[in-house]
């Protein structure tokens, strides 16, 4: 199971490159428009950091303007993944830029139908969006379980990409479900570090050793 991070904060990638779990970065122009950088310059200095795909997203609304924009981002750095909207235009775009060669993430996937879609246009990554169905009071979990199993049916490549997650236990259960990628933000994945019983455990440990006489720590 691969990890990204959902984030264009570059110190955020860093902390979390430098635990040696980052294998890619998501963004989106919400993400983006926070950090209040220039577009370009932020998705190269995030590749070069994390040498592994990193999803940058398209503005267009038609198929022309965003294969268009897909293929000035893919010109920015190899590890550039573009992310295309799922929907009738983003399709359209998804199979042209797959026959391309450019790698595309398809976004804002809400049901196992967009998923198949995606799939049989040859997107690189399908990214479901986990949390924002459980707002809406859908178990977007499901949405998960159905899309790993539609593709396993067939052997399709493109690869499951859990987004919009919003705690650990979205973590543990995309990994149940086998999803590909679970992309997460950098909360996430400062939370799965955390047990209360590793910090009393290593408390107790150094507390005992501080008992045993100085002679004998050698
Ligand atoms: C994924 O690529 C999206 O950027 C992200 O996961 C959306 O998450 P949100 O629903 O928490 O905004």
């Amino acid at each position: 199971m691969k990890f990204f991070l959902d984030t264009a904060s570059i110190n955020e990638i860093r902390e979390a490159a430098a635990l040696g779990v980052l294998d890619g970065v998501t963004t989106n122009p919400s993400l983006i428009a926070k950090e209040g950088k220039p577009f370009k310059q932020t998705i190269v200095e995030i590749c070069k950091i994390v040498q592994g795909p990193v999803s940058a997203e398209v503005i267009a609304t038609d198929a022309g303007t965003m294969c268009k924009e897909a293929q000035e981002y893919a010109s920015w750095d190899k590890h550039v993944v573009v992310k295309l909207p799922t929907t009738r235009e983003g399709m359209k775009a998804c199979k042209c830029l797959s026959e391309q060669g450019i790698p595309v993430n398809m976004t804002l996937c809400f049901s196992a139908n967009q998923a198949l879609l995606v799939a049989k246009a040859g997107g690189a990554y399908v990214s479901p969006f986990l949390g924002r169905l459980d707002d809406i009071g859908h178990v977007g979990m499901d949405l998960i379980r159905q899309i790993v199993q539609i593709y396993k049916n067939y052997d399709f490549k493109t690869q499951v990409l859990a987004a919009s997650l919003r705690h650990p236990l979205h973590v543990i259960d995309c990994a149940l479900a086998g999803a590909h990628v679970a992309t997460m933000p950098a909360k996430v994945l400062d939370q799965m570090f955390k047990h209360p019983l590793t910090d009393v455990g290593l408390a107790n440990f150094l507390k005992d050793w501080e008992k045993l006489p100085k002679e004998s720590q050698k």
